[in-house]
């Protein structure tokens, strides 16, 4: 069975690589938006252009599910896929039901942290369209949900740029009057924040638990993947599994400059993801 992941640069290879973990028997195809990252900072209808573009492309070399791997293409353009092709949509939004839910205990307690607030950092477009200020109205009943647009991490993470120093000190600037100890839950709400954790782990206090949508995601996938099994089983094992094919807006990725950049990234995220990514 073939995956294709999208997403508008090098975020959605932490969901590539989480998804070849959990389906190796699966092929997959990751198409990187290059020429247009960011996402986050453009217009809905651009995303929606360009979201719309990149998956008829991806239809036209033939896919059985398609994974958007961007919170941001998600909110600009997932309904409108869905409507468009045949094949199954699985999407992408910030992890907010569990952080909000995960406040109160299975028993119905109140957890130790109860009195604390959950912080979504996202890129701007997320945070400001209509599918996420929904979802934050259906779950926050209690006002404790803040919005953090981070849009300048999309770009050091494009720029491989992870070191400590330029990385804290954006996130602190972006941060400052925050008082980041009245935090119990962290979400990151765009898939290219998750080469960052370790920078969100030493900003906050060691018991703020920092999450993604990223396990929910491939659980998604794999949830989607098991339904297509049952309609053509001869699909469901790949001639080439494990396999990656890579595009950069719509060229494939042949060059090894390129292919070691992918591979540094998937390195990257196989060294800073910890199991407690969740929703
Ligand atoms: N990785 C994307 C997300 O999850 C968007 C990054 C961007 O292009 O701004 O939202």
């Amino acid at each position: 069975m073939r995956v294709a992941i999208f997403d508008s640069g090098v975020g959605g290879l932490t969901v590539l690589e989480d998804a070849i973990r959990r389906v190796p028997s699966a092929d997959f195809l990751y198409f990187a938006d290059t020429d247009n990252v960011p996402y986050g900072t453009k217009s809905k209808e651009e995303v929606r252009r360009l979201t719309v573009e990149a998956a008829k492309f991806i239809a036209d070399l033939g896919t059985d599910v398609l994974v958007i791997a961007c919170n941001t293409a998600t909110s600009a353009a997932a309904s409108e896929l869905r409507h468009r092709f045949s094949f199954p949509v699985v999407a992408m939004e910030p992890a907010v039901k569990p952080a909000v839910t995960r406040r109160i205990s299975a028993e119905g307690r109140l957890s130790l942290n109860a009195d604390k607030r959950v912080l979504v950092a996202a890129t701007p477009l997320t945070l400001r369209e209509e599918k996420f200020q929904r979802l934050v109205a259906s779950l926050d009943t209690e006002g404790i949900v803040d919005p953090l647009p981070l849009p300048e991490l999309v770009d050091f993470a494009e720029r491989l740029e992870f070191s400590d120093s330029p990385v804290l000190s954006y996130l602190r600037k972006a941060t400052i009057g925050q008082d980041l100890r009245t935090y119990s839950t962290v979400v990151l709400g765009c898939t290219h924040f998750l080469f960052f954790r370790p920078q969100f782990r030493s900003l906050f206090p060691p018991d703020t638990e920092i999450i993604d949508g990223n396990e929910g995601t491939v659980s998604q996938l794999i949830r989607t993947m098991e339904g297509l099994k049952g309609i053509n089983r001869e699909r469901s094992v790949s001639p080439f599994p494990g396999r990656v094919l890579y595009f950069e807006s719509m060229r494939p990725v042949t060059d090894s400059v390129a292919l070691d950049r992918f591979r540094r990234l998937r390195e990257r995220y196989s060294l800073v993801r910890e199991g407690s990514s969740l929703s």
